[in-house]
């Protein structure tokens, strides 16, 4: 009696705790085997079969990953793929200018010949999985070092990716899943010819900015177009003029029907990286070391950007995507410090690792494996944590400062010479000049030096002396101490900052190129604080963090173990996953409750007008006023944005929302402010998913930009209004 009256509470306890609804991003070939059963349940009309499938054209067929940041998918039978705004910006920014300013204005091709080419872009579609398990950890021992163990998984995956069938324009990935408890292999298909379709202006596909970024409710088009081009063959092939729009094994369709309380939605796509089985004393590292280090280092970032992009408008073009990116994390991290403190992520974790250990020590088996695991842990990352530290403040600051940019990329011509003489130098070249190219296309040095004295500010003053870059010291008391001064005189000391100097100065013979950068003031500034951040850091931080890599692969073995009544699922790593959930509100706090649907009703709400975060173009408000929405409109009004309960990413920007026929509704695009913790601990009351609505993008498209030629080429249908 005893017995089943704990057994219920400890059911009751991990229904709550483990067993969660709408969590979990899955594996496409396991479908059929965990979760087709319970999505039928929640309203699923097709199958398993019909997402995944490797003897017939499926939904699978229709999703690409972005360039590897991002999810697009195919919308038509010519290669036409939708994916974000924030996907495809950066090509779009490329092609901006003052004159040309596509950023602002949006940017349409009227016809095929129109469409822009992105030399560094490329989609990548997956044509099928295996499990590769056995192979993979085929002699691998429990005695072997992680080194050993590497080298042996290295090998291992050499001889799987010769051995496996595939064509000559087809790739093959060998993945870890489960902390390297299981692998998997993925064959894939590599599109580089990838043509810009259309983009609204800012102002819709970024509407609300930084203010509204990761929060509901919101009301933001963001989304853009490009087209997949091919050889005539159909086959990948670099851009030509001659390849052509290519043809796709499948194509979503797109209801124009929307969705209600309660529909089944699923997203499909490539979330990047998740931590979901992390021990507590993780979580409260991440809490109250790294999180509110990152936090403050870029507060002084974007307070330095924002100070220029306001006052000049080529700064603002240059810096916008640096922007963006900075920002993005920065705000999503204080979310995530939020949720994790509101719901006790530290708790929630405490109390599953005393059911873990309670369970691990009445099982004399499961004891002997898994007893120390939980403090062996901790006693790791208690090791780590001043390490950590470090290594956020140094890769921080490092990437930010972007003299030293230059300085990384020059340095790998003196390596190339070093290690492989006249002939390494002759191929690293070119190379470097073409990233450096487009980097100064966008950089500017008077923001540069002013984030130069913030950073290196941050870097000295809240740093252990150990941590620090003697010659840093030296050149800083050299300037009594001041960093302002210290800063106009690095950039004062060097010519690199100036690209038609570093221009000429690639043009040399390169032995005289490799003297001149050996020498170069900033270069062995740079070396000096790598060379710091080696021997301090990382020596000491990654033995430790293979000591840790090792303990989650066993922590994760264990609790697959230990709570064998849960259905687990691996942590995004930028493969191709299904999630799912129903279309739904929430209630953020005590009293309120968000609706799951916005309208343009509600960006009207928000317009500013000369605003540069909810500024509206003058033909939309016309549209507005109009009510003239043709048939993406429903009872007079249009739809937006909505939200529901599926478990994404980021990466996961650009998926496409199914509903329950695997049609498209909606663009998946961002997570509520309250939900942005799932990464670490998903909870199905608060966290939920934002999706621009199709018909809002198709709206854009036909009333707004007058492309109405593309809506021609989609397959539109009503699974719900007229079958
Ligand atoms: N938060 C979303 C994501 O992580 C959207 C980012 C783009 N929007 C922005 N305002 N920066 O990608
Ligand atoms: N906006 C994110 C991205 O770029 C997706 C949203 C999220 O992180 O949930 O991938």
């Amino acid at each position: 009696m005893k017995s089943i009256k704990v057994f219920v509470l400890f059911g009751l306890l991990f229904i709550r705790t483990l067993a969660l609804a709408d969590e979990g991003m899955w594996l496409p070939l396991l479908l059929a085997k965990l979760n087709e059963k319970e999505m039928r349940g929640m309203g699923m009309k097709i199958t398993a079969e019909d997402i995944y499938s490797i003897n017939k054209s499926s939904l699978k067929d229709a999703i690409v990953s972005f360039g590897g940041f991002c999810t697009g998918e195919v919308i038509s039978s010519q290669g036409l793929l939708l994916t974000n705004h924030h996907c495809g910006f950066g090509a779009i920014q490329s092609h901006t200018t003052l004159q040309n300013n596509y950023i602002d204005n949006g940017f349409w091709a009227m016809s095929t010949k129109d469409e822009l080419p992105n030399p560094n872009l490329f989609v990548t579609f997956i044509i099928r999985i295996d499990d590769v398990t056995s192979a993979v950890l085929n002699g691998v021992t429990g005695g072997m070092t992680e080194s050993e163990r590497q080298s042996q998984i290295d090998k291992n995956i050499n001889t799987l990716r010769n051995a496996a069938k595939r064509e000559a324009y087809q790739d093959i990935l060998v993945r870890p899943f489960f902390e390297g408890n299981q692998y998997y292999l993925f064959v894939t298909e590599t599109y580089r010819d990838v043509r810009l379709v259309g983009a609204p202006p800012s102002s819709i596909g970024n509407f609300g900015k930084d203010t509204d970024n990761w929060m509901w409710p919101r009301h933001t088009g963001d989304f853009s177009m490009f087209r997949i081009y091919a050889d005539k063959n159909n086959k990948p092939a670099a851009y030509s003029p001659d390849n052509v729009p290519y043809k796709p094994k499948r194509s979503l369709s797109i209801s124009l029907d929307g969705v209600s309380q309660d529909d089944f939605t699923m997203v499909f796509g490539f979330p990047g990286r998740t931590n979901q089985y992390l021990p507590a004393v993780a979580v409260e590292q991440l809490i109250e070391v790294n999180n509110p280090a990152k936090i403050k280092i870029r507060d002084q970032v974007l307070s330095v950007m924002d100070a220029y992009m306001r006052t000049d408008d080529q700064i603002k073009i240059q810096y916008a995507a640096k922007w963006a990116s900075v920002s993005n994390a920065w705000k999503k991290w204080q979310g995530e410090l939020l949720g994790l403190t509101r719901v006790d992520g530290v708790g929630r974790k405490k109390k599953l690792e005393t059911e873990f250990q309670n369970r691990v020590n009445a099982n004399p088996e499961l004891k002997s494996k898994y007893g120390t695991v939980l403090s062996d842990l901790n006693k790791a990352y208690d090791e780590l944590k001043s390490y950590g530290l470090a290594r956020d403040y140094y890769t921080e600051i490092i990437s930010r400062i972007e003299l030293f940019t230059i300085a990384a990329q020059l340095n790998m011509l003196v390596a190339a010479f070093d290690n492989d003489g006249q002939g390494g130098y002759n191929t690293r070249l070119p190379q470097i000049k073409s990233r450096l190219a487009s980097f100064y296309g966008d950089y500017s040095p008077v923001v540069d030096q002013k984030m130069t004295a913030v950073l290196l500010t941050l870097y000295v003053n809240d740093q252990d002396e150990k941590f620090r870059s003697k010659l840093l010291n030296e050149k800083l008391k050299a300037h009594q101490g001041d960093f302002e001064k210290l800063s106009k005189a690095l950039f004062a000391e060097t010519d690199i900052d100036d690209k038609q100097h570093t221009v000429n100065l690639l043009d040399k013979p390169a032995k005289e190129v490799v003297e001149s950068i050996r020498n170069n003031s900033i270069v062995l500034l740079f070396l000096d604080m790598q060379n710091v951040f080696q021997n301090q850091v990382q020596q000491n931080l990654n033995p430790i963090q293979d000591r840790i890599n090792a303990l989650q692969r066993t922590y994760m073995a264990a609790q697959m173990e230990v709570f064998k009544e849960k259905r687990f699922y691996p942590d995004a790593n930028s493969t191709l996953r299904l999630t799912y959930g129903k279309v739904d509100g929430y209630v953020p706090r005590d009293g309120i409750r968000f609706d799951y649907y916005s309208y343009l009703d509600g960006v009207m709400e928000k317009y500013k007008p000369g605003d540069y975060e909810f500024d509206l173009p003058a033909k939309l408000i016309d549209l507005y006023k109009k009510k003239d929405y043709g048939q993406y409109g429903v009872y007079g009004k249009l739809p937006v944005n909505f939200i529901a309960a599926n478990h994404t990413s980021g990466g996961n920007s650009g998926s496409p929302a199914l509903d329950a026929w695997g049609n498209l509704v909606g663009l998946n695009f961002d997570r509520v402010w309250e939900g942005t913790m799932s990464d670490i601990n998903y909870d199905p009351s608060i966290c939920r998913n934002i999706m621009v609505d199709i018909r809002y993008i198709l709206f854009i498209v036909d009333k707004y930009a007058g492309a109405g030629h593309l809506v021609n080429e989609m397959n539109l249908v009503r699974p719900k209004t007229k079958k």
